[in-house]
């Protein structure tokens, strides 16, 4: 969709800025996304040494990775008792409710995000509610007949699977609390986000909870300082009198988006949405076509608050300024083996992020059944330090044995410095793995497999079949580059050669005995296609088999948002005739990487990774293209094939306007014999 590069884009440019000013990081993708935690509030670091006193750390000490300790907890109807007495295992999420937080109410009154916990919870998945408040008796039956309503005419067996605990979490006497405390963190939908308003007949500023608009809709960021606020009704037509102030503004009688870009217009410099009486605070954003329209300003919904609209009605001067308050954690993950997790960052006020978590633990648990199965490892990089020019070397001697293999994957993971995902690198990178094997060939340095960053989590971890690579492995000794742009901040890699076959008797499969190199990316410009001659090959003699082997991922930000947000088609055209064809049909769709967690894509990231993207995803690996084209070739080795590649956008050669994309492409033809 459009409307996501374009406020995206947008968001960027403002964010660059300042991430040169904080962090010294130089920037020049536009595959980032700001995270809120790189500006953390003053008050963040003092509430952290707090939360990590020295006296939690000894009572518990319990971080990500580290096994859940077994715990029993009342229920409504019961006792919840972990690990569970009948041995079936699935994830166990826990989360914390308070009502302090207006993305929590959100949470719990949307209808759209009830409706995911009920059907998209994953069905081996089970969940433990709890409340930080005093009022948990209430609250647990509040949460027990929000999800009973929304499954009314659904499926109830997921009832069975919802667990809700009546006891505060102060008063739980295990280790869940200081998990909570400790792993406490601030910003975006984590911690309380709060308007402060104050008055001169007032004594005490009046602190009420709010919430910001969709993150990605609007790009407009509250600064530290005071606004003087305005009524402007409901906003549903402009209105001179807020210009430079924030907008008070009732729900209503027209659309978010209306209200915003009227007070926009007006030239407020934010709005603040309050609610009718009763009415719970909503998540605010744009539908449809609206989201095309950039608005600049930020805007946020709270409640009604009597004592604001009064002091207003009365004339009385009344000024808000925007803080956030840290607070413990509203999440903790326990995975199928027990291990402890965080969840990561709640983009919006969903239970969705909840099912991708557990969604993700399924993968997980796959993914480790399958490196149980017997194979032949090569230990390449075992938690190394990849960074810099250099990224991460390492000189392998490979046994004799591999010629025995069909399957050659690569085993890769990439986490952080320390186990908290705060550590971890804030923004998408390119990853790419080089291997030479005989400094003299063509094929020394060539690209083995790639991989795109998570934005702040260090879960990623993929298995990547590249079996048609295994001719660059023409010696026995090779050496193994890992490597990112090289002002990211640093990522712990691991990485293993995977050999193992694909059937019983070996000589039932072929096996690739060479390469060809064809075509590299580049910039995604007018020229593009302009820059591909056809090129000619005989297929080498007793080739039982041809495949094109591409590995093809579009990045930049043009006028179109080409080539990491527009779709963009490739194509090997093969004798003239055959039109072999990658379409990335799912870039700029508003989960079209979302969808792929399941198959290893990162969760719950720091960012807006949620996105379909050119061939790729956050934290995720790009998979190779691989296309038969044994019979679009002439296989007597006598006549002469040929190849051309185009890549397309929208059908047509690219012509951006301004600040062209590029695409970054490796690609081979493995003959096989
Ligand atoms: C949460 O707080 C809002 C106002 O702050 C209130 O209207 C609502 O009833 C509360 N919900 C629960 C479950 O306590
Ligand atoms: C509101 O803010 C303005 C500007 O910072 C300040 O002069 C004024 O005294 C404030 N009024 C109140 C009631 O806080
Ligand atoms: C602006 O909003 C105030 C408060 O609702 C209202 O009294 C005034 O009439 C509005 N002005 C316009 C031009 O709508
Ligand atoms: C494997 O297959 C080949 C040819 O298909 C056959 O000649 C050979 O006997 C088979 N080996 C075993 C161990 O089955
Ligand atoms: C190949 O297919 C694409 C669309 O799928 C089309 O735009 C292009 O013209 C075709 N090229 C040839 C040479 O057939």
């Amino acid at each position: 969709m459009r409307n996501m590069f374009l406020s995206l884009t947008l968001v960027l440019c403002f964010i660059t800025d300042h991430l040169i000013q904080i962090d010294g990081v130089r920037v020049n993708s536009h595959n980032l996304i700001y995270d809120e935690r790189l500006f953390p509030l003053p008050t963040f670091g003092q509430s952290t040494i707090e939360f990590k006193s020295k006296r939690i750390q000894q009572i518990t000490g319990l971080e990500p990775g580290d096994t859940a300790p077994a715990f029993s907890v009342p229920i409504l109807d019961g006792e919840f008792v972990y690990p569970p007495l009948t041995g079936l295992k699935g994830p166990v999420l826990i989360h914390a409710f308070t009502n302090k937080s207006a993305f929590l109410e959100c949470l719990w009154n949307s209808e759209s995000s009830l409706t995911d916990l009920v059907q998209d919870l994953p069905e081996n998945t089970q969940v433990l509610f709890v409340s930080f408040d005093d009022s948990s008796v209430g609250d647990a039956l509040w949460m027990r007949d929000q999800v009973h309503r929304t499954a009314l005419h659904r499926k109830k067996e997921v009832l069975s699977r919802l667990h809700f605990s009546p006891v505060p979490v102060f008063s739980l006497g295990n280790w869940i609390p200081s998990v909570l405390y400790s792993w406490a963190c601030s910003g975006h939908n984590c911690g309380l986000s709060q308007a402060v308003f104050t008055s001169t007949g007032w004594k005490m500023p009046v602190i009420i909870k709010r919430l910001d608009a969709r993150y990605d809709w609007l790009m407009g960021h509250w600064s530290q300082r005071k606004y003087q606020l305005i009524d402007a009704g409901d906003a549903c037509t402009p209105n001179s009198s807020v210009a430079d102030a924030v907008a008070w503004v009732s729900e209503g009688s027209c659309s978010f988006f209306t209200k915003v870009k009227n007070m926009a217009q007006s030239k407020a410099t934010g709005v603040l949405v309050h609610t009718l009486p009763g009415n719970p605070i909503q998540d605010m954003n744009c539908v449809g076509d609206e989201c095309y329209t950039p608005l600049g300003i930020p805007a946020a919904m709270v409640h009604s608050e009597p004592s604001v609209t009064q002091a207003l009605q009365y004339g009385q001067q009344v000024n808000v300024s925007f803080q956030s308050t840290p607070y413990p954690n509203f999440f903790i993950g326990i995975d199928q083996q027990g291990a402890l997790s965080e969840m990561g960052w709640f983009l919006y006020p969903s239970f969705k992020f909840l099912n991708w978590q557990a969604q993700w633990f399924d993968f997980s648990e796959r993914l480790q059944t399958r490196l149980r199965d017997p194979a032949l490892v090569v230990p390449v990089f075992e938690k190394v330090q990849m960074q810099g020019q250099i990224g991460a070397v390492a000189t392998v001697d490979l046994p004799t044995d591999i010629l025995g293999f069909d399957i050659l994957e690569l085993d890769a993971s990439l986490s952080c410095p320390s186990r908290r995902d705060d550590s971890c690198p804030p923004w998408d990178h390119t990853v790419q793995l080089f291997v030479c094997c005989d400094p003299l060939s063509p094929f020394c340095n060539m690209e083995l497999g790639r991989w795109i960053t998570a934005f702040r989590r260090g879960i990623g971890h993929w298995l990547t079949d590249v079996s048609p690579l295994r001719p660059l492995f023409n010696n026995e000794r090779c050496t193994f580059t890992m490597k990112t742009v090289p002002w990211a901040m640093p990522w712990v890699v691991s990485l293993s050669l995977r050999f193992t076959n694909s059937r019983a008797n070996l000589s039932d499969s072929l096996y690739p005995f060479t390469l060809m190199s064809l075509y590299n990316g580049g910039t995604f410009d007018k020229e593009y296609n302009k820059r591909y001659e056809p090129i000619k090959f005989t297929v080498p003699a007793s080739t039982k088999k041809v495949e094109l082997y591409a590995v093809i991922t579009g990045h930049g930000s043009d006028n179109n948002g080409c080539g990491e947000f527009c779709v963009t088609s490739h194509h090997f055209l093969v004798n003239g005739a055959f039109n072999n064809t990658r379409v990335f049909d799912s870039a700029g769709s508003a989960l079209g990487c979302a969808m792929q967690v399941g198959e290893g894509a990162v969760p719950n990231e720091h960012g807006t990774w949620l996105y379909g993207r050119g061939g790729w995803c956050d934290g995720l690996q790009v998979n190779p293209w691989r296309v038969d084209i044994t019979t679009q070739v002439d296989m007597s080795g006598i006549e002469a094939n040929t190849l051309l590649y185009f890549g397309l956008y929208n059908g047509q050669d690219p012509n951006p306007c301004q600040d062209p994309g590029y695409i970054v492409m490796f690609s081979y033809l493995v003959f096989y014999k």
